[in-house]
Parts: structure tokens; sequence; C-alpha cells
């Protein structure tokens, strides 16, 4: 698994900024995570705390940031430092949690992708179903599985593109390239298949596994014309998973 975010960390932060991740990426996952008042929220692959500071700023009561990547951490307690939340971020492994059954809600933007084998997939379900209460969620946003992406089209207009250069198979590398103004920046995120997600979520202990299209904020179209977002939204390359324990 190729997951050496510490290099890329400061860019990966700005290309957050890119409008589909607010009008798309963003708008999707907090209409999916709904009001999270009085909620226990753990935010795994938090990365920078980009949603771990959204969800608390939504009112969450309390809120973890876990990530695998001390820059990323580094980057995120420094937010910390300068907005005062109240959140704790801790450098850890999503496939070794330890905090059980203590969230209600636990989020993962862009973790299960990272997921190169079955076991891999396997491993990350069960420690988030681990540290969810009975009948607690799990929100994600992710790497579509169901995308074909040796034949994605073009989404250089939003600030990116997807390139497949193997054999499409289970495991398959899909190289993200974001398009920042100072340059452009990769990283690589893996093919498993919608089978083996569902499998790895029922076996973690999953109730039910929902999937959802992305949605278009309103203030998506201030500006831009409906036909703009057209390929981002019916040639998905991200999807969302909506799931109960
Ligand atoms: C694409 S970034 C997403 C960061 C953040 N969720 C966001 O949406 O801004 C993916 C993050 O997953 C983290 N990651 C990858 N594998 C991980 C693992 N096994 N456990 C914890 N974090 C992991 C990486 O370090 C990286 O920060």
């Amino acid at each position: 698994m190729t997951t050496d975010y510490d290099p890329i960390a400061e860019q990966y932060k700005r290309s957050k900024q890119q409008p589909w991740r607010t009008f798309v990426e963003s708008f999707t996952l907090m209409d999916l995570v709904g009001d999270p008042s009085g909620l226990a929220v753990l935010d795994v692959a938090c990365g920078e705390g980009f949603y771990t500071r959204m969800i608390r700023q939504r009112g969450a009561a309390q809120v973890t940031g876990v990530d695998l990547s001390q820059g990323m951490i580094d980057l995120a307690r420094q937010q910390e430092a300068q907005y005062q939340l109240g959140i704790d971020y801790v450098v850890a492994d999503a496939r070794e949690l330890g905090d059980v059954a203590r969230y209600d809600l636990t989020v993962a933007a862009y973790l299960l992708n990272y997921a190169s084998t079955r076991d891999e997939l396997q491993s990350m379900c069960d420690g988030i179903a681990r540290s969810l209460k009975p009948g607690g969620r799990f929100v994600t946003v992710n790497c579509h599985p169901g995308q074909h992406f040796p034949d994605a089209p073009s989404y250089r207009k939003y600030g990116f593109e997807t390139t497949v250069t193997s054999d499409w198979r289970e495991g398959a590398p899909i190289k993200w390239t974001f398009y920042l103004d100072d340059g452009p920046f990769n990283i690589e995120n893996y093919y498993l298949s919608v089978a083996t997600h569902e499998e790895a979520f029922r076996k973690a202990g999953f109730r039910q596994v929902n999937w959802h299209s992305p949605r278009l904020s309103p203030d998506g179209l201030r500006g831009r014309e409906p036909e703009y977002w057209a390929t981002l939204l019916e040639r998905s390359p991200v999807t969302f998973i909506e799931s109960v324990k």
C-alpha cells in the first residue's frame, strides 16, 4: 500500500480548494453526515483535518482525527493551534484502530481506496466497525469502484485527471493528477470491485451498505452552467457510502 502523504501534505491541502470539492464532494458528504450535534465522531484518514474541522463546526460534541501520515497530522495540529476547536489528532493506522465502540459516527474520506487487496480492505472495515457503538453510522467518500477508469473521461476542467496504465483487475493502481497554480502532483489509489467492498462491509458487521451518487450544491450553479458539471456527475470518479453497524 503506497500512502506516503508526508511529501505532498501541503499540496493536498490546497487541492481541497478546487470548486468541485466544495460544490460536489463536501456538499454530498455533509448531506450524508447530517446534523452531528451532540455526537462523538471519529474522522479516519483525516488528513490535515478538512472534514474533521467541518464536522466539529457543525456541532459534534467530540471529534477525533486519525491519520497514518505524520505530515498530515502536523498540518492538522497547526490549524488546531490556530482555530482551537478542541479536536484531538492522532497518528494511527485505520487497520489497527483500538478505540472500541466509542463513536456514534465514523467518517473516512478517501481511505478505503488505499486498500490494494481484499485483506487490507477488510482490516480497514473491521477497524472502522470496531470504533462504532452498535447502531453507529459510517459515512465515506472514495474513488468510485463502479467506474471503469481505463475509459474515464477527462476531468481536466475540474482540476484533475485520472490515469490507469496496467491491466484493470482487483488491486490495479489508479493515478490521480491534481493541477494546482504552481504545478501538478500525483496520488495513487487502488481498484477493488463493488462486490469486494460489500463483502468487506458485511463481514465487518455493517447491516446496510447504501451507495450514493454525488450531488451538486445549488451554489455550484452560480456563474456556471449545469453542463459544466455533467461529466463529474454522470461519469463520477467518486462515490459515497453510508452504512449502519
Ligand atoms: C486523499 S487523503 C484524504 C484526507 C482527508 N480525509 C480529506 O478528505 O481531506 C488520504 C489520507 O488517507 C491517509 N491514509 C491512507 N491509508 C491510511 C491508513 N491505513 N490509516 C490511516 N490513514 C490512512 C493518508 O495518509 C492521507 O492523509
